[in-house]
């Protein structure tokens, strides 16, 4: 079975992701040069967009993870925990980048950045993939994103439904099949 066949269009392109990335890296790389930082990728969406941003930034940085659990595999996000933190070492004093895929309703990420100055951060700056401006629910905006897209739901490039789709290489909408097979058939059916 490839991907490909469940996919109703692509959105947004490789070449068009890599010169976004491009852009972003370079404002980075200028916000930074000089500065000691972290960069901190939210589990799982991330891992993509992250190891992308971090090879086109030339400058000396240090990488880290933390791990967020959300209930649900449905297209909406919900109720979530964070499940680890990087050491405290790698927080306390230091200024961090949170890297993540998408910016919905704004809750990991605030959520995400008030643990990590509650834990004694310097500075946490935010930059994200995808900005979906029309689903926030809380007061929050990225330092630093590639895109803004519609309220659509988007797979590919490290986003997934229901566990599937993060090694599409763009980002794209699901055919309406998708879902229907999926409520049809359960989770375990992917
Ligand atoms: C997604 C995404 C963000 C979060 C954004 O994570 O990676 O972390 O939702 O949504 P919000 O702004 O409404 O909080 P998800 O819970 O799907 O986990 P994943 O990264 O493991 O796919």
């Amino acid at each position: 079975m490839n991907l490909q066949g469940d996919v109703e269009r692509i959105l947004i392109s490789e070449s068009e992701i890599q010169a976004a990335i491009d852009r972003v890296a370079a404002e980075i790389t200028t916000r930074y040069d000089g500065v000691e930082f972290t960069v901190v990728a939210v589990l799982k969406g991330s891992c993509v967009f992250a190891s992308d941003l971090i090879r086109r930034i030339p400058i000396p940085l240090e990488l880290a993870f933390l791990g967020v659990s959300s209930y649900g595999a449905g297209t909406e996000s919900s109720d979530f925990r964070i499940t680890f933190l990087p050491n405290g070492n790698e927080i306390k004093g230091r200024h961090l980048l949170l890297v993540d895929d998408i910016l919905d309703t704004g809750r990991t990420l605030q959520r995400v950045r008030a643990e990590l100055e509650l834990r004694g951060a310097r500075e946490v700056r935010t930059c994200v993939f995808l900005d979906k401006p029309a689903r926030r629910v809380v007061p929050i905006q990225p330092d630093t994103r590639c895109f803004e897209i519609e309220d659509k739901f988007v797979v590919g490039y490290g986003l997934d439904f229901a566990g599937r789709y993060r090694n599409l290489p763009y980002v794209a909408v699901l055919r309406a099949e998708v879902f229907a097979r999926h409520s049809r058939l359960g989770p375990a059916a992917g």
